[in-house]
């Protein structure tokens, strides 16, 4: 490749050309069938996904973010979580999942990671437990199956939900199980970056308990359980027409996505050699990766990055400060002391990775990265 390469971390427009022009004409579609809310395609959509994910129940909704929050509150409306609750929650996740939390009143007890996994594990989840935990939330972060059955069965003795944060795991798996599928309900993203993106925000609840179903149906429409009844103080957080349809024309292609994000992942695993460089551990059955993010540690990671800037290769940070460090969260989160965590968010560097970057796009990352 030559010197004037510009790789830059996430092609949007590439990744989604690839399926033109049904995305356009779906939209199309939409706009001249007329409605654009709690349509067809809605109704149409939640079957799908329903079908890929395995669970009886999904609600189509505006966002992760208020998928997550939808979920604790309807355990709120069913008596099984209360305000000032505490959930254990990965440290090193999105902000979005602690905000779902708070927000719904609850309190986040951030747990530290593991590497190379970035994910806690069981015994990380025991020393956090306390009397007051009544949740756990297993994020599946960069991609990566967080669940085991260890940390089911030791929620179960200690009665916790175990409730998903899929919001990056669109397709990943635990042996023959999707997630999503794993624990009592889960809020997944279709933030367009996502492996599952739409064209604006738009996200999901599966769950497969009926009444919590129910309940996130009538709180995600203002509360309402039958037209002109409000059983709940709920809200607005419903997905548009548009962004059902274009899930709907990117749905099937999901699986073969997240199989090419994995051939890529094995390239980088493989191929990249530094020693100043510690590369995620590999997809450990049966804990599938579907390698949303693929993520580097290294003490070095302004260097690293301002080289590959000089490449033309555009690399980004996932996260450069962890929740518990930010200043939403400067009182609730004071005084814990998450060194992993830390670590992971002072060194990791994301490499590109996503369906349409080519071999040859892959191969000169991984000689600039080697070079350096
Ligand atoms: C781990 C995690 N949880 C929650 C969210 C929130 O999803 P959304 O942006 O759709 O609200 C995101 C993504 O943005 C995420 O990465």
């Amino acid at each position: 490749m030559k010197s004037s390469t510009y790789i830059p971390f996430l092609d949007l427009k590439a990744i989604n050309q690839r399926y033109e022009p049904q995305l356009s004409r779906s939209a199309l579609e939409v706009v001249q069938e007329g409605q654009y809310l709690e349509g067809a395609q809605t109704r149409q959509f939640e079957q799908e996904f329903g079908a890929f994910v395995g669970t009886q129940h999904v609600l189509a909704v505006s966002n992760g973010t208020n998928a997550l929050e939808l979920i604790l509150r309807g355990y709120r409306e069913l008596g099984l979580l209360q305000p000032t609750d505490e959930i254990l929650v990965p440290a090193n996740t999105f902000i979005a999942t602690l905000l779902a939390i708070v927000n719904q009143g609850m309190v986040p007890v951030p747990v530290d990671a593991e590497l190379p996994t970035f994910l806690p594990d069981l015994r990380s989840l025991q020393r956090s437990v306390g009397g007051k935990t009544k949740a756990l939330v297993l994020v599946h972060l960069y991609g990566r199956t967080a669940y085991s059955e260890a940390i089911a069965d030791w929620a179960k003795s200690r009665g916790l939900l175990l409730i998903e944060d899929n919001a990056q795991a669109a397709g990943s798996r635990w042996g023959n199980k999707k997630t999503g599928n794993l624990g009592h309900a889960a809020a997944h993203s279709f933030y367009p970056t996502k492996n599952l993106g739409a064209l604006g925000d738009a996200g999901a609840v599966t769950t497969n308990d009926p009444e919590l179903a129910g309940c996130v149906r009538a709180l995600a429409h203002y509360g309402s359980t039958e037209k002109h009844r409000y059983a709940y103080t709920g809200f607005n957080f419903r997905m548009d027409e548009i962004q059902a349809a274009a899930l709907r024309v990117k749905l099937p292609h999901l699986d073969r996505d997240n199989q090419n994000r994995a051939v890529l992942a094995a390239r980088y695993l493989e191929q990249i050699r530094h020693p100043d460089l510690l590369l995620p551990g590999p997809e450990y059955r049966p804990f599938h990766h579907t390698w949303h993010l693929f993520t580097v540690l290294t003490k070095k990671r302004d260097s690293l990055r301002a080289f590959l800037a000089e490449q033309g290769i555009e690399t980004a940070l996932h996260y450069p400060r962890p929740p518990h460090r930010q200043p939403a969260f400067a009182s609730l989160l004071q005084g814990y002391r998450l060194p992993v965590t830390e670590k992971i968010h002072q060194q990791t560097l994301s490499l590109p990775l996503h369906p349409a970057l080519s071999a040859e796009q892959q191969e000169y990352i991984i000689d600039r990265i080697n070079r350096w």
